[in-house]
């Protein structure tokens, strides 16, 4: 990149031609005059990211030395602080009491949601609705915007294929091709296409990279990995976003070749910057850059020297940048120009945020009241949470229930608004929720419902300590464990149906929340088993934050429906699905294990030299003694309450050369009885390549509604890129060959037919 001096001449160039979006990489010539009058102090000043914890406007709250940094020209931006008159009061300090008045930036996590909190990411994902989470995105960059927010930590675009770690949750699964589709979704949602608009912010891609890669499901661990695997599924994500002109983009904590990222030159500078042209700021995660002082990589002012040198731009929390740079200039351990580069890149971004023009354009008091939790919001997430839901399971089609139903409501999910709006939702309010039974009375008024909670969460005192981190979500009921059982059972038998809301609570998953047991807790599951027993038709509505391992219930004589943590209006969109309302429509985005021996496991994994020719064990072929290769559930699996017939099979041409398309088209029956959506797969498989190919992998997807009995043709084209992969040097090639197409209803589809690349 190169950065030219501002000269009359390339003024005029710039006003010229200089307007032209993201990629070209024009200097701003207001941010070079600025650069050229900031001292060295100042310049560093800009690359601190602070939070100051309890609020910056509540007098005796007031973090003193985040205002004193503030005032001293110290500090680039904030986060974890909201509300317009906070704002006000931080941008104040920073504009009229700074030498220069450079505004702020202020940050925030907006994860899913602001204050209409919709499902967890993961269970967004299994809309398979771009267009719906484009939607969410749009709806959390209002709400945000409105408290002054326009900065978001959003979108989480880790791949993620071990569900022991419980930041699956945050991300939208397994596979890097639909991942790829809705990193871009949010990306433009948050976004928009002018970021001066005082209703759109900055995304904030994250987190770069591999982060769901981590050993052993354990968060912030380490991660190897080969580069072609890198290339080819986990970076994806990441590119898409960079290539949907994401503003900034923020580091994981995990190594990568053994480099933490937020000190990794290949990847901030060679990848990120030079192979993908990105143009935005990086900004570290909390304290990572100090955090490689643990990792074994020196002292602070050494690892602080290290993530600039890298291409790291702003230090999150940690002050490393603030306190070290300076000597490390002293030092020659780095130049001013590469505090300059960093500089240029945050101030970049304040400018095309448009706080140079005014550093208030995000703080009106009036929109708050007009713009958050607006009706129209909670329309939407109604909608986002029904078809987020995966029916895994219709035993006897007991679903959808009659509203006039006898219903026992029975489970330690089920009248509870702590846990409905799931992990990393620190923006919303979880009494603001709607809990299932609420939203049963709502959309059933003339149903007889029995409530009763049946069981704790967990039993285990210590584990529902580490759950209430962040207020109660695993209660230890005053009762014992027997009382709330008889009560269920009695309420059971005097029901025609049992209801059971189990699962996880919602920091079960997320941020430094891994397990390694992967089972519905003991305390729930002996609650299913007792209620099974009374005879009556059941429904598991199953909670969490990632794939579960439930063998036993799925085998149960009842039927399952899997709602995530669905977000502010949880209990309206479950009794919309349970009631037929909305009939589901969700596929699973990350397949389910058996167990966690089979962990990591995934739809696109390689074939292997010796694979077993089918469910049966067989020596010296790649399975296990005690359990099938196949996940429990595969990746794109969901039912309906209708069924769907695929027939015909068509292909557009046998042959194709490089550089063209292939139209796949197939007839897609509503053959059952209900009006309902189907999301139509498409998997490829490369037959023969110079690496060895996945199994099969997603390469498109389109989501139907069919009224019942219509027939539909769907067609999908699989464009050029479609059929490339990154080869051993890492180019992006296609190589001839056959190619087998897959497309279906999920992952397992075996309707196939097959083409050449010449
Ligand atoms: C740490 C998390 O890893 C990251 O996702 C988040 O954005 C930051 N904390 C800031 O809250």
């Amino acid at each position: 990149m190169k950065h030219y001096k501002y000269t009359p001449l390339l003024l005029w160039i710039l006003v010229v031609f200089g307007n032209s979006p993201s990629h070209a990489q024009e200097t701003i010539p207001q941010v070079e005059e600025l650069l050229q009058q900031m001292t060295l102090e100042e310049k560093i000043g800009q690359l601190n990211l602070l939070t100051p914890g309890g609020g910056i406007a509540t007098g005796s709250v007031v973090s003193k030395n985040v205002e004193t940094k503030i005032k001293a020209g110290q500090v680039g931006g904030l986060f974890g602080v909201a509300g317009p008159e906070k704002m006000k009061m931080a941008q104040d300090l920073a504009v009229k009491e700074t030498r220069l008045k450079i505004p702020l930036l202020f940050g925030s996590d907006v994860i899913h949601g602001y204050k209409t909190t919709f499902p967890i990411p993961l269970g967004l994902s299994c809309s398979w609705d771009t267009m719906l989470i484009k939607k969410t995105a749009r709806i959390a960059a209002i709400e945000a915007t409105a408290d002054g927010i326009n900065w978001n930590f959003s979108p989480m675009v880790d791949i993620a294929r071990d569900p022991r770690w419980g930041r699956i949750a945050e991300g939208a699964g397994e596979d890097p091709y639909l991942g790829s589709a809705i990193a871009k979704a949010m990306v433009e949602g948050y976004q928009g296409t002018d970021l001066a608009d005082p209703k759109t912010m900055l995304a904030c891609v994250k987190h770069l990279a591999l982060y769901g890669a981590s050993e052993a499901g354990r968060d912030y661990n380490s991660v190897d990995m080969g580069k072609v695997k890198m290339f080819n599924q986990y970076l994806p994500p990441y590119h898409a976003a960079i290539a949907a002109g994401v503003g900034s983009v923020m580091t994981s904590f995990n190594d990568i070749d053994g480099v933490p990222a937020s000190g990794n030159t290949w990847l901030l500078t060679s990848l990120l910057r030079e192979r993908w042209g990105f143009k935005g700021f990086v900004v570290s995660d909390y304290t990572s850059v100090n955090e490689m002082v643990a990792h074994g990589l020196g002292d602070l002012q050494a690892v602080s020297a290290l993530a600039l040198k890298a291409g790291l731009d702003m230090d999150m929390v940690g002050e490393g940048f603030l306190t070290t740079l300076k000597p490390s200039i002293e030092e020659g351990k780095v130049s001013e120009v590469e505090i300059t580069r960093a500089c240029r890149s945050i101030l970049e971004a304040k400018y095309r945020l448009g706080l140079f023009q005014d550093p208030y354009r995000y703080i009106d008091p009036e929109r708050p009241d007009k713009d958050i939790l607006h009706k129209e919001h909670r329309k939407i997430a109604r909608e986002a949470a029904a078809r987020s839901i995966v029916l895994l399971k219709n035993h006897d089609q007991v679903l959808p229930l009659q509203k006039n139903a006898e219903i026992a409501l029975i489970g330690p999910l089920a009248d509870n608004k702590n846990n409905m709006l799931g992990t990393w939702a620190p923006t919303g309010n979880p009494q603001w929720s709607v809990p299932v039974l609420e939203g049963f009375k709502n959309v059933a008024p003339n149903a007889t419902i029995h409530y009763a909670k049946g069981a704790n969460i967990t039993n285990d005192v210590q584990l529902a300590k580490k759950i209430n981190v962040f207020g109660p979500r695993a209660e230890i009921d005053e009762r014992s464990p027997e009382t709330m059982l008889k009560e269920a059972l009695e309420v059971a038998e005097k029901s025609d149906v049992v209801i059971a809301v189990v699962g996880e609570a919602s920091e079960m998953s997320g941020e430094s929340a891994s397990r390694t047991d992967l089972s519905i807790p003991e305390s729930q599951k002996k609650l299913i088993q007792a209620l099974v027993k009374t005879g009556k038709p059941m429904v598991l509505v199953l909670m969490s934050g990632r794939p579960l391992t439930i063998p036993e219930e799925l085998a149960l004589p009842g039927s399952i429906l899997q709602t995530w943590h669905p977000g502010i209006e949880a209990g309206n969109a479950i009794a919309d699905v349970v009631f037929g309302a909305y009939n589901p429509s969700g596929k699973l985005t990350a397949s389910w294990p058996r167990s966690v021996g089979q962990v990591p496991i995934y739809h696109s994994m390689k074939v292997t030299g010796r694979p077993p020719e089918n469910a049966a064990f067989q020596k010296f072929k790649s399975n296990y003694l005690d359990t099938p290769n196949a996940p429990l559930l595969p990746f794109g699996y969901g039912l309906s309450y209708t069924t769907f017939e695929y027939s015909n099979l068509v292909i557009d041409k046998k042959t194709v050369t490089q550089g063209e398309s292939v139209t796949i088209s197939i007839n897609v029956k509503n053959s059952g009885s209900f009006d309902g959506e189907e999301v139509v797969q498409l998997y490829l498989r490369d037959v023969v390549r110079s690496i060895t190919p996945p199994s099969k992998t997603l390469k498109g997807f389109r989501k139907v509604f069919l009224k019942k009995g219509e027939t539909r043709t769907v067609q999908l084209t699989l464009h050029p890129d479609d059929l490339k992969f990154y080869n051993s040097q890492l180019e992006f090639v296609s190589e001839p060959g056959v190619f087998e197409v897959y497309v279906g209803t999920d992952s397992d589809t075996k309707n196939k037919v097959t083409f050449s690349l010449k």
